[in-house]
C-alpha cells in the first residue's frame, strides 16, 4: 500500500549573522547550508493498518508526510502510494488519499465551511447520497453542525481541525495521512475522532498513517509505531512488541520517553534484554 525505501529530504537554509548588518552581508554575499530533516528512511504499510508517526519536534515527520501526499518532492529515494508515486500522479494521488496538516487549513478561508464540503462534493464528484451519509455521519460524531455556516477563519483551533478532518473524509479514500489531527481539540471530542478513525479504519479498511504527540489516546487506534529521530528511524514495530520489551508497568508515553532520551542506546539495551 505505501512503500518508502531510501527516502531522503535536504532543505536548503539561508546561513546568517544577526541583525541588519548580517541581512545585508546575505544579500551581497547569499551562503547556504544544507539540512538534512530526512537521511534515508525505508518501511512498508500495508492496507488496513493503523500506524503512528512519533518523534520529537523536527524530527522529519511532517516533513516524511509531505512527501508520502505529493506536496514536497524527495531529494533521493522511492515511494510508492497505491502503487504509484505521490509527486509524479499528484492529482491521482489526491483522489485516493485523505489529508489532514493540523497546523494548517485545507478548507476555503473565507467561505462557510458548508461551501467547502459542497466545492469538495464537486471536486470529487460524490453522488448526493454519499454526500449526504457521509455529512450526516460526521456531523454526529464530529459535531459539525454548531458551525457549518461560520467561515473558516472565525473557527476555533478545534473546531477547524474536525471540520478538516471530515473534509479529508468525505471522499472515503483508502488511505488517510493525518499530520497532528488531534492539535487543539478538546479531550471529549479527541476520545470521539480516536474512536471515530477506528471505525474507519475498520469498516473499510483504511490505511492510516498519523502523526501526534498525544501518546494516551493512540494505543487505541494504532497498533504499530514507527519513531523517527533527526530523520532516521529510531524504531518500528508493533505497539505490543515495545511493551513486552519493556515490562514494569511503564506506559507508552512513559516508554517513549526513555527512547527519546537515550535514542538508539535503549533500543539496543531492550533487544539485549530479550536475548
Ligand atoms: N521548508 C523548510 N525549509 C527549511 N527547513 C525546514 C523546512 N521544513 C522543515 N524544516 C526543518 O526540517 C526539520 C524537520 O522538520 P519537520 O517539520 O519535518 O519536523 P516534525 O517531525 O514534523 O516536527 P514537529 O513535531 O515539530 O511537527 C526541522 O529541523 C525543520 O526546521
Ligand atoms: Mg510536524
Amino acid at each position: 500500500m505505501i512503500e518508502v525505501q531510501d527516502l531522503k529530504k535536504e532543505y536548503k537554509i539561508a546561513k546568517k549573522s544577526a541583525g541588519i548588518a548580517g541581512s545585508l552581508k546575505h544579500l551581497i554575499m547569499p551562503k547556504y547550508e544544507t539540512l538534512e530533516a530526512v537521511k534515508g528512511i525505508s518501511f512498508h504499510i500495508n492496507e488496513g493498518e493503523s500506524v503512528a508517526f512519533l518523534g520529537a519536534n523536527g524530527a522529519g515527520k511532517s516533513t516524511t508526510i509531505k512527501m508520502l501526499t505529493g506536496i514536497m518532492k524527495p531529494s533521493a529515494g522511492n515511494i510508492r502510494v497505491m502503487g504509484r508515486d505521490p509527486f509524479a500522479n499528484r492529482i491521482e494521488n489526491a483522489r485516493k488519499t485523505g489529508v489532514v496538516f493540523g497546523q494548517k487549513t485545507q478548507l476555503w478561508w473565507d467561505i462557510p465551511v458548508v461551501e467547502s464540503f459542497n466545492l469538495l462534493k464537486n471536486i470529487y464528484a460524490l453522488s448526493e447520497e454519499q454526500y449526504v451519509r457521509n455529512m450526516e455521519r460526521f456531523s454526529a460524531i464530529l459535531g459539525l453542525n454548531d458551525f457549518l455556516s461560520q467561515p473558516a477563519r472565525k473557527l476555533s483551533l478545534g473546531q477547524r481541525v474536525r471540520a478538516d478532518l471530515a473534509a479529508s473524509l468525505l471522499h472515503e479514500p483508502p488511505v488517510l495521512f493525518l499530520d497532528e489531527p488531534t492539535i487543539g481539540v478538546d479531550v471529549t471530542a479527541k476520545q470521539k475522532i480516536y474512536a471515530f478513525l477506528k471505525e474507519v479504519n475498520q469498516e473499510k479498511k483504511t490505511t492510516i498513517l498519523l502523526t501526534s504527540h498525544d501518546m494516551k489516546d493512540l494505543e487505541s487506534l494504532c497498533h504499530r509505531l514507527i519513531i523517527l529521530e533527526r530523520g532516521k528511524i529510531l524504531f518500528d514495530d508493533s505497539i505490543e512488541k515495545l511493551f513486552d520489551r519493556y515490562d514494569g508497568g511503564m506506559t507508552l508515553e512513559q516508554i517513549i520517553i526513555e527512547l527519546f532520551e537515550h535514542g538508539t542506546d535503549a533500543v539496543s539495551y531492550v533487544e539485549e534484554q530479550e536475548i
